[in-house]
């Protein structure tokens, strides 16, 4: 991961436990989070119900593909990298959701939680691939694990539809040499950055460089180190910020897990030992950037007064933080395109019309003037 040279002169009086130069980050520890692993059931036939008991509705506005008559008799198995992820959660709830309206049988859709861990979902799949499923969407544990994953699906002879977190180049290059039925659906997480980046830009350098050192003096709160999201949202919000002329200065750079708690935690830490020379807070997701703004709420600072803060993914907290000021923007990490081009995809290969290896999508960048507007559509 590229990380942005930064002088920063350590202080001698730093705590130990907290020691993280942006080029040294420390990896909080992640105990994987309470929900526990279920192997899917034998048949996918008991599907778990992931969508809190409610009906699954049909989404609007969403042309169905050509040829779907016969699909509530195929059976797909999900593989989620881990339920209590929040964004991941209104994915796959809306993902769920779809696939029924586009006429696949709720008792045939089985949704696993891998809870983060890649051997409990390894042997998901191996179920999966047992149990006879006819397509396959995974939103892997670790994305390095694609090409063992790819191996033995491919194997079964099942189309693979990946999902949020994108597997490597070479990796994505076998597909397509192989004329393979496996593809990705994500958006582009440079793009996410380089929006956090402007959302802070934007604002002037009169109005962040409340030390008046000339900098913007900030901390990064980063997701899993292992995710493609995270390294590239990190280097692209700075990079949008250094790109537009301005000087930065990296106080601290830390992996939040992409949790709440975690980030809470860093960011109390970091406002600790940096007191008011931290002027910017970037936050790889929305979860951490929640957690910030309890630190900075903690620590009696207030954003958009003397702290700008920013997230990713839109969730409903962070737009209502959005709207009353107590969060400078997040960006819209649309789980509907998403979850809907996955299901597209999966219908594609089982009506034999196939896909690219690669579907897209935008994320939208969210300041005070939009996010109600989102908020609206999320809810
Ligand atoms: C990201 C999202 C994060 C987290 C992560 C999981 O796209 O912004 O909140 O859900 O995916 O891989």
């Amino acid at each position: 991961m590229k990380k942005k040279a930064i002088s920063v002169i350590l202080s001698l009086t730093m705590v130990a436990a907290m020691v993280a130069g942006c080029g040294n980050k420390t990896e909080e520890t992640s105990a994987p989070q309470e929900t526990e692993a279920e192997a899917p059931a034998e048949t996918p036939a008991e599907a778990e119900d992931t969508t809190g008991g409610e009906e699954a509705d049909a989404t609007e506005g969403e042309a169905a593909p050509a040829g779907n008559a016969d699909l509530a008799d195929k059976k797909v198995g999900v593989c989620i990298y881990q339920f209590s992820d929040n964004f991941m959660t209104l994915f796959r709830t809306e993902l769920q959701n779809y696939l029924v309206s586009l006429g696949f049988s709720a008792d045939n859709i089985t949704i696993s939680d891998g809870a983060n861990d890649q051997a409990t979902q390894t042997g998901q799949i191996d179920n999966f691939i047992t149990a006879g499923v006819d397509v396959l969407i995974i939103n892997p544990v670790n994305s390095s694990s694609a090409e063992t994953i790819t191996d033995k699906v491919v194997a079964a002879g099942i189309p693979l539809v990946y999902i949020n977190r994108e597997p490597d180049e070479d990796e994505e290059a076998r597909w397509e040499e192989n004329n393979w039925d496996v593809t990705y659906v994500g958006c582009d997480a440079r793009q996410s950055g380089t929006f956090q980046g402007e959302l802070i830009g934007d604002l002037g350098l009169e109005t962040i460089d409340k030390n008046g050192n000339g900098k913007i003096d900030y901390i990064m709160v980063e997701g899993d180190p292992e995710n493609i999201d995270a390294q590239y949202r990190t280097e692209f919000s700075v990079k949008a910020l250094t790109d537009a002329g301005f000087e930065v200065n990296c106080l601290t750079d830390q992996v939040g897990n992409w949790a709440q708690d975690q980030a809470q935690q860093i960011v109390a830490n970091a406002l600790g030992q940096y007191g008011n020379d931290v002027e910017v807070v970037f936050c790889n997701n929305d979860a951490m950037a929640l957690g910030a703004l309890q630190a900075i709420d903690a620590a009696g600072r207030k954003v958009g007064e003397d702290i700008y803060l920013v997230g990713v993914d839109a969730l409903s907290e962070a737009l209502e933080n959005v709207i009353s000021g107590t969060m400078t923007g997040t960006v819209f990490n649309d789980h509907f395109s998403q979850s809907h081009s996955a299901a597209d995809a999966a219908v594609n290969y089982l009506t034999g019309a196939g896909n690219d290896h690669y579907i897209g999508c935008d994320y939208v960048k969210v300041t005070q003037d939009n996010a109600q507007e989102i908020l609206d559509m999320v809810q």
